[in-house]
């Protein structure tokens, strides 16, 4: 049986992971096999397993993002043997964080031209969670023309704009046509080049900024006290949508604004907005943001890094160092 390198977390309750050989996974009739080049962790996913169980189970690999080659492609599949494909692939299955990796094609796209494995490896989770927030969640499911009408105008506040999906929430709404404003502290820069109004989470007052003029629309891509304190920004009939947790937790008990639209959710793998993500990249519209590259081997560091909670773009590992 080949076998293959895997980084595995020990259970739902530790964080701990070993870097390990495992068999090489054999894809079902519908799946590609796929020869992993590069992956990415997402922050506090180490926790999903005990804060949101895998339907079935499974082997705990982390990375839910990955980039690589098709080693085989089921007969009817757009992708044949040697394409470059990426995908956030589904939770239903481990993580990416290994060798060899499988996934169906409605998970898989296209590789934006030009890109490196690691620069691709950096999108998919981040990009489709700000595509769904914009395009799915908060008003419905809109096309890209219908989302311009939507967008187009509001004014909108992003919390931890310069974080990874953070930063796909400005670039996106802001070709929507939307009035962005990011919260950042030492990655301002980010969001400024990006071309939001920036706000330093560090010494700015939300309510108090929020007294000039409220927002139409909250993107809080953090949670805890900086999801309570952008409550304070909403206009009334405004929407609090948040990627890290329901925003009614942390309502302010004194909040009097009318009705204001609250919303969680979490992000499903769909290859074909991916593919729009990649026309978009392929355009110059959007870019990911590599924080650092590491080889499996350093999965220590690499972790430590993610968990400081202030990379400057996503953490990527390399199979191809070691
Ligand atoms: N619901 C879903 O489907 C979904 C999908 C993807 C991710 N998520 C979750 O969303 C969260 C964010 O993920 P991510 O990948 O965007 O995280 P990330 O890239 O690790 O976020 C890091 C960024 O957050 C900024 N930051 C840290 N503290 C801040 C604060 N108090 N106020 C404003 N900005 C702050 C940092 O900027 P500074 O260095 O300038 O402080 C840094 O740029 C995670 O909890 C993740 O699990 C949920």
């Amino acid at each position: 049986m080949t076998e293959m390198r895997a980084l595995i977390q020990q259970s739902a309750t530790s964080k701990t992971l070993t870097l390990t050989k495992t068999p090489r996974p054999t894809p079902a009739q519908d799946e590609h096999l796929i020869h992993v080049k590069a992956c990415s962790p997402c922050a506090g996913e180490l926790l999903w397993p005990a804060n949101f169980p895998p339907p079935n189970q499974r082997t705990l690999i982390p990375c839910p993002d990955v980039a690589g080659m098709v080693i085989s492609a089921p007969a009817d599949s757009p992708f044949k043997p040697g394409d470059c494909v990426y995908a956030r692939t589904n939770y239903i299955r481990p993580g990416n964080a290994c060798d060899y990796a499988t996934a169906p094609t409605d998970e898989l796209a296209r590789m934006p031209q030009g890109m490196s494995f690691v620069q691709a490896a950096a999108v998919p989770v981040s990009a489709q969670t700000a595509w769904q927030l914009l395009l799915v969640q908060t008003f419905g499911e809109l096309d890209w023309e219908e989302a311009k009408q939507v967008w187009g105008g509001k004014r909108v506040l992003v919390t931890a704009a310069s974080g990874g999906v953070g930063m796909w929430v400005v670039q996106l709404a802001r070709l929507l046509g939307a009035e962005v404003i990011g919260t950042a502290g030492g990655n301002m820069g980010i969001v400024k080049e990006l071309g939001a109004e920036v706000l330093d989470y560090r010494t700015t007052n939300l309510r108090e900024w929020a007294g000039q003029e409220k927002v139409d629309v909250v993107v809080d891509c953090i949670g805890g006290k900086s999801l309570r304190d952008a409550w304070w920004t909403v206009k009334d009939e405004g929407v609090v949508v948040s990627i890290f947790q329901a925003p009614l937790m942390v309502k302010p008990e004194e909040f009097e604004g009318e009705n204001v639209k609250d919303l969680f959710f979490v992000m499903q793998p769909v290859g074909q907005q991916l593919e729009e993500i990649t026309k978009l990249i392929e355009e110059g519209a959007c870019r990911g943001m590599v924080d650092s590259v590491w080889p499996l081997e350093q999965y220590e560091e690499a972790f430590r890094r993610l968990d400081t909670g202030h990379a400057k773009g996503k953490i990527a590992f390399d199979l191809e160092l070691n």
